[in-house]
C-alpha cells in the first residue's frame, strides 16, 4: 500500500513539512497544492532535485484535488503569514477572514473529490480553522484535527526542560485549550524529575511556573519577530501528527480535536490512529485549569460560530 499525503499550502509551513516528508522517506507519494503556480512549480521541481540523492523515492503530484481522493492524510498550511506583521497583540485571529474563506473553498473541493483519510490543519487561528475544515469536508469529526496545542506542549516542554537542564523529552504534561492567548499550561498534568512539577517548584524558589508558561505563550512570536515567520517547529509537529496516522501508532498527542463537553475543537490529548482520533481521553484536572480550559473552549466555539454565520451569509 502506498502511503500518499496531500500538503495544502506551499509557504513558509508546507514547504518545510514537505520537505520533512521526503526527506524522511515517510511517503511514497505527496500531492502539492497551492494558488500560487509559481511558487507550486518551484517547490515541486525543488523537491524532485533532491531525490536522486536521498535514500527513498517520493512520487511528487502539483496542483491535483483529483489526487487526494484516495490520500491517507491532508494537510492544510494555507494562510498569508504577511498580516501578521503588524500584529502587536500577537492575536492569531488577524488571518480568520483570509483563513476562512480559504477553509470554506478547499473544504469544498476536498468533499467534491471524496477525500475520506484524516486532515490536519495548521491553519491559524487553528482550533477555529480546523472546525471550519470539518463543517465544510463533512468528514466525521474523529477524521478532522488541529495540530492545536502540540506546539506549545512542545514549547512548554522545551521551558521545563531548559529550567532544570534536562531533555524536553523527559518532560510529559500538556499546554491545554486554544492554540492562542486563552491557552495556559496544565501544571497538574507536568511531570518531570520524577515528580509533578508543582511538587518541585514548591521547594525551588528559582522554578518559576508563570514565567514558563508566559514564556509557552509567547515562544511562537519570539521566532516569528525574528523572521517574520515560523516553521521547524510546527512542521516538526505536523510530521509527528501525519507519522502517527500512516503507522495507525495509537500515540497519546495533545491536538486540537472535537470535545463533546464544550461542543468545540480546542486543544487536548487524544489517542491517534489510522482513522485520526481513535480514543478520547479525560485528564484529572484542577478546578482552576477545569475553568481556564471552559473559558478557552466558549471562546473558540463563539469565534467559530459568528464565522459560520459570516461565512453563509456571503
Ligand atoms: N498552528 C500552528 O501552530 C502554526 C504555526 C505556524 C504557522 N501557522 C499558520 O500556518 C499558515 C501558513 O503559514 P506560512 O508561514 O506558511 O504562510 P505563507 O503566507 O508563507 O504561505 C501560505 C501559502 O498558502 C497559499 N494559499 C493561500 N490560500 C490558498 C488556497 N485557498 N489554496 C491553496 N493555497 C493557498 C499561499 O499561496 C501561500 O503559498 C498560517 O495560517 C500560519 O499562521 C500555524
Amino acid at each position: 500500500m502506498t502511503r500518499k499525503v496531500g500538503v495544502v499550502g506551499q509557504g513558509h509551513v508546507g514547504e518545510t513539512l514537505a520537505n520533512n516528508l521526503l526527506v524522511t522517506g515517510t511517503v511514497d507519494e505527496l500531492v502539492l497544492i497551492d494558488t500560487n503556480e509559481k511558487k507550486l512549480n518551484a517547490n515541486a521541481t525543488d523537491f524532485e532535485d533532491a531525490e536522486a540523492n536521498l535514500p527513498t523515492y517520493t512520487k511528487v503530484v502539483r496542483n491535483d484535488y483529483n489526487a487526494l481522493k484516495d490520500a491517507d492524510v491532508v494537510v492544510i498550511a494555507v494562510g498569508n503569514i504577511g498580516v501578521q506583521k503588524d500584529n502587536a497583540k500577537h492575536d492569531r485571529f488577524v488571518e480568520l477572514n483570509v483563513n476562512s474563506t480559504a477553509a470554506k473553498e478547499v473544504g469544498t473541493k476536498l468533499k467534491e473529490v471524496g477525500f475520506n483519510g484524516v486532515l490536519v490543519s495548521i491553519s491559524n487561528p487553528c482550533d477555529v480553522i480546523a472546525a471550519l475544515f470539518q463543517k465544510y469536508t463533512g468528514l466525521p469529526k474523529n477524521q478532522v484535527i488541529g495540530t492545536g496545542t502540540l506546539l506549545d506542549t512542545a514549547r512548554l516542554r522545551k521551558a521545563v526542560g531548559q529550567a532544570l537542564d534536562v531533555d524536553p523529552r523527559s518532560v510529559t504534561g500538556y499546554a491545554l485549550g486554544e492554540h492562542g492567548n486563552s491557552q495556559f499550561a496544565a501544571w497538574s498534568q507536568v511531570r518531570v524529575l520524577g515528580q509533578n512539577i508543582t511538587d518541585l517548584a514548591a521547594v525551588n524558589d528559582d522554578l518559576n511556573l508563570d514565567s514558563l508558561a508566559e514564556a509557552t505563550k509567547a515562544g511562537g512570536y519570539t521566532v516569528f519577530h525574528g523572521k517574520l515567520y515560523t516553521n521547524f517547529g510546527i512542521a516538526a509537529a505536523a510530521l509527528r501528527l501525519v507519522t502517527a496516522i500512516l503507522n495507525d501508532a495509537n500515540i497519546e498527542l495533545p491536538c486540537s480535536n472535537f470535545r463533546e463537553e464544550y461542543g468545540t475543537y480546542c486543544g487536548y490529548p487524544a489517542i491517534l490512529g489510522k482513522g485520526g482520533v481513535v480514543k478520547q481521553l479525560q485528564l484529572n484536572l484542577t478546578d482552576d485549569e477545569k475553568k481556564k480550559l471552559a473559558e478557552s473552549a466558549n471562546y473558540i466555539k463563539t469565534r467559530f460560530d459568528d464565522t459560520v454565520k459570516k461565512l453563509d451569509a456571503e
